[in-house]
């Protein structure tokens, strides 16, 4: 359903092994009914493919892009370069560095172009998709109700939770 309006949120990794992260951050937005359009494209692999992809989600009406990579991050800094849109990046767990190289790659830009950076892995993931829930909420009411319908739920199950006996 969420992917059939006209997408507020563009979501781009690098890679289709970057889904099983990155389907977090869709799974918020569908949840809330944000309508989003996920895409693997990669900024050394398909520069032009990724450049356009930016122009033609930017023309079509979205909101903010979240970019999820994992190594040499690039992706998010290079999303944030073609657009003055919110860019929210997504660290991938990696093989070697357990995400700390894709974590620098994206926190680090560089003073001008910012990034807004999330935890590595799923929990960045979701968070991203929930941080562009918030954004869209300033001018959506019923979206602001149910994000804050969200968090009450929250807090109800933190309130209700037991700790098991010794
Ligand atoms: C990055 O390299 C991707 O974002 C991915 O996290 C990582 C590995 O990509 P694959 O080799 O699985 O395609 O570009």
């Amino acid at each position: 359903m969420a992917k059939q309006k006209k997408p507020l949120v563009g979501i781009v990794m690098g890679s289709t092994s970057d889904w099983e992260v990155m389907q977090q951050a869709a799974r918020q937005l569908k949840d809330f009914g944000v309508a989003y359009a996920a895409r693997a494209l990669s900024a050394h692999r398909t520069p032009d493919l990724l450049e356009q992809w930016i122009a033609a989600m930017t023309k079509r009406g979205a909101k903010c892009f979240i970019a999820g990579a994992g190594g040499a991050a690039h992706l998010a800094g290079v999303v944030a370069a073609r657009t003055t849109l919110p860019v929210l990046g997504v660290p991938m767990p990696s093989k070697y560095l357990q995400g700390l190289d894709s974590l620098l790659s994206i926190v680090q830009m560089p003073k001008g172009i910012p990034v807004a950076t999330f935890a590595i892995g799923e929990a960045g993931a979701a968070n991203a998709g929930l941080f562009a829930v918030a954004m869209l909420a300033l001018n959506d009411a019923g979206l602001a109700q149910r994000l804050q319908a969200f968090r009450d739920k929250q807090a109800d199950a933190v309130k209700r939770a037991k700790l098991p006996d010794l």
